[in-house]
């Protein structure tokens, strides 16, 4: 295993540390003294704009945060991990999701602990080709001859985030007459709600878990069975014999898993199973199987091109020095925020109504990958990490929490992303509305940055308390990203920016960002407390106080 570097123990970190002591933003001052500005930061990452102008940065700093990057070693370790070393330390396991998405054919070939990997993708890719092609022209049908309408897919975190987000942000490429649901909340609320107006016959369940041991996705799967099996005895399409119900799961159930056995445990043939591999973490997994819900309901072609958006970002990555490479200096400058400027969290504010769920698929690749103490060889962290990513679109977000962003105390680094065409153009009259929701953005963006002074207030006529409560400071950081179209391939291309982002930032603080144990004493909590909910006396004596006492509260409280 090889040491982190210390990144604060760096000489750029202490250039850093002296450019903050005497650090005065001015973004009216810089780009009005420098009308190269823009073009020096501004860089095109496969179709993506990217404009970082607005940042608080300048040559100084930019050089120093490059240096930090070179110091911490980020692009040999990019480097270890497209070769397939364990950098996964904690679970001795080489992380790979970049594999998924090389073209069929690349060389040379990616052989990683004696595995032909681009042979088992490619074998996997056109696996879940071929059944699209059946369940999308009709050829597979359930039980009783029907064509599949909906998919619902059943995961959670990794295995339903991201076709979750990406099944709302290509909805206009679901050609097929296939809609796909998600289900993943043990809240009995949410299968019951999503499968309520749904046709059992017509109904194809993915049962989607990297374990498949996640009791949410399990205790879900179980639900569905039991659904479908009532369903299609209603309906007088199955007796309920043993025979006829494992023929109903055979019609209507299929799983994408790394355990096999298991899916064939729970009664799904190996046959209608998709596989990954451990190399594939949850949070980097849906461009693997994972993505079979969007295959189905996007087919095979877009599915291909978003994964062609993902590699191109790749390829930037790989082969861009780190003074140009945007997702590095993207890394970077959340460093610069998060360590320097004590920013606590970020915002990502897609102009987009599709992109809804981008800021919740964010939140688990960056949280769940860099909310870490301690670094890659145990010891500790020497400085903050993991920021807190969030956001919504806009323009709904301008009218609930911009205000903050605008006005408040705190720093708010925030992205901004925008497309030229919309995915569906309407007019108000003459106007096009879609160039006024742009408008929107562009405005957002130049407030952040430029303000407005006392004197602008004043010179409106505007006098007393309220000139005060009326100036925007400005020098508030943004980041925006214009794309053509939210297509397929755009979106690949964002998601990757975003995944390599955060590689880098988990490189600069010695991070193992592909392991997730955080997540794990709460998981065996539960476990410990469901038999006190259930009216076990000494699991329930074996709890906290308060743990108590909010069992006696459920305890006199739930009906029936
Ligand atoms: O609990 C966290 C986690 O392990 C995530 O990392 C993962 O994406 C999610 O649970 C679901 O796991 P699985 O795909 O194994 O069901």
């Amino acid at each position: 295993m090889t040491t982190p570097i210390d990144a604060t123990a760096t000489p750029a970190w202490a250039e850093l540390t002296a450019h903050k002591n005497v650090f005065a933003p001015d973004l009216r001052a810089w780009f009005d003294a420098d009308p190269g500005r823009v073009e020096r930061l501004t860089f095109d990452l496969a179709d993506l704009r990217v404009d970082l102008s607005k940042n608080l940065v300048d040559a100084g700093i930019l050089t120093s945060l490059v240096a930090l990057a070179e110091q911490t070693g980020v692009a040999e370790r990019y480097a270890a991990m497209l070769a397939g070393t364990h950098i996964n330390t904690t679970e001795d396991r080489a992380v790979l999701h970049t594999a998924l998405r090389r073209p069929a054919g690349a060389e040379p070939k990616l052989v990683v602990d004696g595995q032909d990997v681009d042979h088992d993708v490619q074998g996997v890719l056109d696996a879940m080709s071929a059944f699209a092609e059946r369940v999308r022209s009709g050829e597979w049908t359930g039980i009783t001859g029907k064509k599949v309408q909906t998919v619902v897919n059943i995961g959670i975190g990794g295995s339903d985030l991201g076709p979750a987000m990406i099944s709302a942000a290509l909805e206009p490429y679901a050609t097929a007459g296939i809609q796909a649901r998600f289900v993943s909340n043990i809240d009995p609320f949410d299968l019951a709600h999503k499968t309520a107006d749904l046709d059992p016959e017509t109904t194809l369940f993915i049962v989607a878990s990297k374990t498949f041991t996640t009791l949410e996705t399990l205790t879900n799967a179980r639900l569905a069975r039991d659904w479908l099996w009532a369903g299609l005895q209603n309906a007088d399409a199955i007796d309920g014999s043993e025979a006829q119900r494992t023929d109903a799961v055979a019609h209507h159930f299929v799983a994408v898993s790394t355990a096999l056995d298991k899916v064939a445990a729970f009664g799904i043939d190996t046959a209608n199973a998709f596989g990954f591999w451990d190399w594939v973490g949850g949070r980097y997994s849906v461009d693997s199987a994972i993505g079979l819900s969007l295959m189905l309901e996007l087919g095979p072609d877009s599915f291909r091109e978003l994964l062609a958006g993902f590699h191109a970002v790749d390829e930037h990555v790989a082969t861009t020095p780190l003074a140009s490479n945007v997702p590095v200096l993207m890394g970077l400058l959340n460093v610069w925020y998060t360590n320097f400027l004590g920013a606590q969290s970020h915002a990502v504010l897609p102009y987009a109504q599709q992109l809804s769920r981008f800021a919740a698929y964010l939140q688990q690749l960056t949280m769940e990958s860099n909310g870490k103490s301690v670094r890659w060889d145990g010891s500790p962290v020497t400085t903050d990490t993991g920021e807190v990513f969030w956001g919504e679109p806009g323009t709904n977000g301008q009218h609930a929490f911009y205000q903050l962003i605008h006005q408040g105390t705190r720093l708010i680094p925030a992205d901004f992303i925008a497309f030229a065409n919309p995915a569906y153009p309407l007019k108000d009259g003459e106007r096009d509305v879609h160039g006024l929701f742009l408008a929107n953005f562009l405005a957002q963006t130049k407030a952040l940055a430029f303000g407005k002074t006392a004197a602008e207030v004043e010179a409106e006529g505007t006098t007393g308390a309220l000139v005060a409560a009326r100036t925007f400071a400005g020098n508030r950081p943004t980041t925006s990203i214009f794309a053509p179209a939210l297509t397929p391939t755009v979106l690949g291309e964002l998601i990757a920016l975003y995944e390599h982002i955060t590689f880098t930032q988990g490189v600069i603080w010695g991070i193992n960002s592909f392991d997730q144990w955080g997540v794990e004493l709460g998981k065996q909590l539960a476990l410990q407390i469901a038999p006190a909910i259930e009216g076990d006396d000494d699991a329930y004596a074996s709890q906290d106080a308060s743990t108590r006492a909010l069992l006696d509260y459920y305890r006199t409280h739930r009906q029936g």
